[in-house]
């Protein structure tokens, strides 16, 4: 039997994680804690670990993972700029679950575009204490408006086709762009001076870090809408308040955020918020926050489960692993996957 530590647990991912390893040779041991260098030795006697979003997989959780002689780590998402995968190339193996719904993440942001935009969330608590004013609710039309998509991955373009059915004109940007697609591609500057919508569906990386700064925002169409349902350090936050509060910036949706690690996920309501940032964000009535929920829905979690035992049974059988990745994937020669199935 091999053991996998299961970092960051929460009560739904256990059903499906038991469901698709009932009959397997692997068992999963649940841990509510998030993986870090403090928790790092929960893991002794396990084969690997699995980890989402928020845990810290850094060298000194890579080093002492493999001295203890963990030989995988399974991601059960699809980001992975939490591991350090320099650190843990040629020694611990990385899978992850590539795409387990695009739909749960761009509907998401549809989800809180449309609630920002028609003041859905202000309706909703007025109506609760019948209070049926119009007052402060006018909002405006998207049909016919841009929407810029930074990023026209998976997300991205399951995001760009759901605009184009509310008759949004879309454009994107990414260095990569991809070739069968009906939107136009525009450079960064040009996305972000037409755009009446933003859309951020692009991985963090040194590159992506902060691509929403100060300098970006004063680029903006006044009143843009800025969404955020991929990684929160690719806004600068101090920034888009600023944005907010002058105005360029006409309302924010945001599923993620760049201090999120130690809050998101939790219950914090009974206790005095301590990031003012967040507060700030909060506190203001055209933005739309929530805690990195878009992966969030039961067709999702069932992939991830299924994807990610599959993922296991592979690196434990042997076989090629599809899903690996590594700080090389894809820029030659170091990367092993295309002749081996491996990375390394
Ligand atoms: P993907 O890998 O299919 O697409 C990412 C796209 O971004 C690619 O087309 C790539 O060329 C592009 N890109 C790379 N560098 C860029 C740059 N500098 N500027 C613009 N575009 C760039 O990824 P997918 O599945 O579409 O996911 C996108 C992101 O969504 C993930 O990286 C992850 O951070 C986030 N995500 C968030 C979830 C949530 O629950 N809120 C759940 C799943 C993913």
């Amino acid at each position: 039997m091999a053991t996998f530590a299961f970092f960051d647990t929460k009560p739904y991912d256990i059903p499906g994680f038991e469901k698709y390893s009932k009959g397997t040779d692997i068992q999963f041991r649940f841990y509510e804690t998030k993986l870090c260098a403090d928790t790092v030795s929960l893991a002794e006697g396990c084969d690997g670990v699995v980890v989402f979003v928020n845990d810290t997989v850094d060298k000194t959780v890579i080093d002492k993972l493999y001295d203890m002689g963990v030989r995988l780590i399974a991601l059960r998402c699809a980001g992975f700029n939490n591991v350090d995968t320099a650190s843990s190339f040629e020694k611990i193996h990385i899978v992850r679950v590539p795409a387990y719904s695009p739909y749960a993440v761009a509907e998401h942001a549809m989800a809180m575009l449309l609630c920002s935009i028609r003041r859905i969330h202000k309706a909703f608590n007025r109506t609760r204490e019948f209070n049926f004013s119009l007052q402060g609710l006018c909002g405006f039309d998207l049909h016919g408006k841009t929407v810029g998509v930074v990023g026209t991955g998976k997300i991205g373009r399951v995001f760009a086709d759901i605009c184009r059915g509310f008759g949004m004109n879309v454009i994107a940007y990414d260095p990569y762009p991809a070739k069968d697609v009906w939107f136009e591609y525009a450079s960064l500057d040009e996305l972000l001076s037409r755009s009446d919508i933003i859309s951020l569906h692009c991985p963090l990386t040194a590159e992506t870090q902060h691509i929403i700064n100060a300098e970006s925002i004063a680029k903006m169409k006044k009143g843009a809408v800025i969404i955020n349902t991929s990684r929160g350090q690719l806004i600068d936050t101090d920034a888009l308040i600023d944005g907010i509060k002058n105005k360029t910036v006409g309302a924010a949706c945001l599923d993620v955020y760049e201090e999120e690690s130690d809050i998101f996920f939790e219950d914090y309501s009974g206790h005095i918020m301590q990031d003012d940032t967040l507060a700030r964000l909060v506190s203001m009535p055209n933005v739309i926050l929530t805690s990195h929920q878009g992966f969030l829905t039961t067709d999702a979690l069932e992939n991830i489960a299924k994807v990610t035992v599959e993922n296991i049974q592979c690196f434990l059988e042997g076989k090629d692993l599809q899903n690996e990745v590594c700080y090389h994937c894809g820029k030659g020669e170091i990367c092993r996957k295309n002749r081996l199935g491996k990375c390394f």
